[in-house]
């Protein structure tokens, strides 16, 4: 597998979120993820589901460290869309990011949009309350106890 490189695209004056070109619409294929490099460096699992929706969630499996979320296996639990992990097969929706299977463990997941012929990733992720965030785990860590 390899990690798509990126351009910038030109940043919307109307947000201030900036978005990137992750690949053209027909390089996805329903229920093949894609691993897009975004320029801080977060990996993104892009993911295009049967019914044509787009999912993008971190690429990070929280459980393991490693990043193969763009390998999961697309499928769904009581109709919701999900990825598991094929690591140890940890089930996150694809949806919100949260995992199935242990509560307090979740995915970013990432604005997708379709421009012209191509997709595009947000720089930034949906705003959460998210515990694994990894930035916010090692300034946590950074900052120590006395
Ligand atoms: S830059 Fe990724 S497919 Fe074109």
């Amino acid at each position: 597998m390899s990690v798509l490189a990126h351009t910038t695209t030109q940043e919307s004056s109307e947000t201030t979120t900036g978005w990137i070109h992750a690949c053209p619409q027909h390089r996805l294929e329903p229920g093949i993820g894609l691993a897009v490099l975004l320029p801080d460096g977060h990996q993104v699992a892009l993911f295009t589901t049967r019914d044509h929706h787009l999912y993008a969630v971190d690429n990070l499996d929280p459980h393991t460290g490693a990043t193969v979320i763009s390998r999961g296996i697309v499928g769904d639990r009581a109709g919701e869309p999900t990825v598991a992990s094929p690591m140890l097969k940890h089930v996150f929706s694809l949806t919100t990011g949260q995992s199935l299977d242990t509560p307090d463990v979740r995915l970013n997941t990432w604005p997708v949009r379709v421009d012209g012929e191509n997709v595009q990733i947000a720089t930034t992720p949906h705003p959460t309350q998210n515990a694994s965030d990894p930035a916010q785990s090692t300034t946590r860590a950074e900052q120590g106890t006395p």
